[in-house]
């Protein structure tokens, strides 16, 4: 059975196709629109179907849209609750479930010959959910996350999120491929919609920029803990999330204003408290199912630092977080929960690489037509690694793209961790803020002696660890103002030529690690296909790209 997954209702448009019950492709819109997250978050937007990763998964898999037997949209407009009744202020909420019910025809209209009529609506959660509990899979049970190993596939699920049609968050469990509820928490009550006001309140894009309140959290004493939890506190079955007035504690930023102690300190107060919060929600949801394994996914699986708390203090002896937390992994988790219905069998996720790839052929083609001279080296790991140790820069595009926000070494900008300089260079590459961390990749078997206290290995980057004290001057440049990194693990056995570019590196500098963040200039989605990499490299100080088994060299 062809089942297509859409997401399409707030933001981060994407589509999913499951063959069988097998994933063959997964991409967000944005990486072909080129428009950030695809789309505000608008009830005014929420038309906008992702046609281009629709039309995109269809093709590979050599499919017409006609073939599609089953469409799952992540949101269902029946469940949406007149807005006033939930709670939330907006007076155009009725609009966005109109266009939601109306997602079929809008979608069918850009892709002639889907049949609407094929339409199944999941609710929003329960996609959140089948991303994180039918995805984790076996391997969610083995020690090693993407090794197929032992394990039940029965686990725990735990989605937060900003919103659904009329939740925030879902408590529940896997087994046989079917999702039990054992919880949920009704609007207005919110961890993502408070963690989205704070973003908001300290000059950032809401919906769009909370990792960055997370990394300016680090640099502050969390004075207003006291305060928030008196706002924001754990009850059975979820939580309450009362107004908090952002004022009172730190004054509003304008985007580009001064970040001040308080700014970082009620950063630190709201990370804090939501940390407490998801560790109550998961020590009762531990209580009610006793799985070994806790799956995660909704916008606020992508908090690393609260990721990490749940690893180390939870009753659960095993995280796994699928890497494409927000909505746009609901396009995956819709697919995959209605092929778990139609008794289809069970697929688990072992890379992150679901989107576009490119044949030799074709890359050698596109540097042709772009004149640009290239070399192909007998040892492209070597050649590059020769490149980062001589402290180049380069942009590294292998693969098929990433699935979710994380780059994951298929569209990678890679540095040479040993120079502290290198975290402004590459932040002014990428035009960031300077408060803001890059992380290092490691090959996995070198991971235990230099990273602790989050799980490894940590294949998605979803997860901080503590830098071993005699590591950090080596690596300076990944390691955070609080003495912490955000790792990936990277596995030669599913990628290596990625672990041969640690390999070569760590033979010419005694570092098996390299510094990777993603590949994309400010404010852009993350380089998807060959045009896009060539106007990276164009545009910014990069010293190499090496592309396919092609390098191609600034002069
Ligand atoms: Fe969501």
């Amino acid at each position: 059975m062809r089942v297509l997954g859409v997401n399409s209702v707030f933001h981060d448009p994407a589509a999913a196709l499951v063959i069988d019950g097998e994933v063959v492709a997964a991409a967000e819109e944005e990486r072909f629109s080129r428009r950030k997250h695809g789309k505000r978050p608008v009830p005014f937007s929420a038309w906008e179907q992702p046609a281009m990763a629709a039309r995109w998964c269809l093709r590979q898999a050599g499919l017409t849209p006609a073939d599609v037997d089953l469409i799952g949209f992540s949101y269902d407009p029946a469940l949406v609750r007149p807005a006033a009744d939930m709670g939330i202020d907006d007076a155009w909420d009725d609009l966005r479930t109109v266009y939601a019910a109306r997602a079929p025809e809008f979608l069918a209209d850009e892709l002639p010959g889907l049949d609407p009529a094929r339409a199944q609506f999941v609710r929003h959660h329960v996609a959140h959910a089948a991303s994180a509990g039918l995805a984790a899979g076996p391997a969610a049970g083995s020690g090693a996350a993407g090794s197929g190993a032992a394990g039940s596939g029965d686990c725990a699920v735990l989605v937060c999120d900003g919103r659904g049609e009329q939740d925030s968050f879902l408590a529940g469990r896997y087994s046989g491929g079917q999702l039990e509820i054992l919880a949920t928490q009704p609007l207005p009550h919110s961890l993502g919609l408070l963690y989205e006001d704070l973003t908001a309140h300290l000059g950032f894009l809401r919906s769009s920029d909370e990792y960055k309140v997370m990394a300016l959290a680090s640099y502050g004493q969390p004075r207003f803990l006291d305060l928030i939890r008196a706002k924001v506190r754990p009850v059975p079955g979820g939580f309450r999330t009362d107004p908090v007035n952002w004022s009172e504690l730190a004054p509003a930023r304008p985007a580009d204003g001064e970040l001040t102690e308080a700014h970082a300190d009620l950063a630190a107060s709201v990370q804090r408290r939501l940390e407490e919060v998801l560790l109550a929600l998961a020590g009762e949801l531990h209580e009610q199912t006793g799985d070994q394994v806790l799956a995660l996914a909704g916008g606020t699986a992508l908090n690393c630092v609260a990721n990490t708390v749940l690893h180390e203090r939870s009753p659960f002896g095993k995280i796994w977080v699928q890497p494409a937390a927000g909505d746009a992994g609901t396009a995956l988790g819709a697919a995959l929960q209605i092929a778990a219905d139609k008794g289809e069998p069970s697929w688990s996720m072992t890379d992150a690489g679901l989107g576009r790839g490119f044949t030799a052929a074709e890359v050698e083609a596109a540097l042709r037509t772009a004149r640009v001279p290239f070399e192909r080296p007998a040892d492209l790991a070597g050649a590059t690694a020769e490149v980062l140790a001589g402290d180049g820069v380069v942009a590294w595009f292998q693969g098929r793209s990433e699935y979710g926000p994380r780059a994951l070494g298929h569209r990678s900008l890679l540095a040479h961790p040993g120079r502290r300089a290198n975290l402004d260079r590459l932040n002014d590459v990428k035009g960031r803020e300077k408060f803001r961390p890059v992380a290092p990749m490691v090959l996995a078997d070198k991971a235990p002696a230099i990273f602790s206290r989050g799980p490894l290995p940590s294949p998605y980057m979803l997860f901080v660890h503590d830098v071993a004290p005699d590591w950090r001057d080596r690596i300076p440049a990944v390691v955070h103002v609080d003495g912490t990194a955000r790792v990936q693990t990277v596995d030669p056995r599913t990628q290596p030529l990625t672990a041969a570019l640690l390999a070569a590196f760590e033979e010419r500098t005694g570092l098996p690690v390299l510094v990777n963040t993603s590949l994309n200039t400010a404010g852009r989605p993350m380089v998807d296909d060959i045009r896009d990499a060539l106007e990276c490299f164009g545009s910014t100080p990069v010293d190499a790209l090496a592309i396919g088994p092609f390098l191609v060299r600034r002069p």
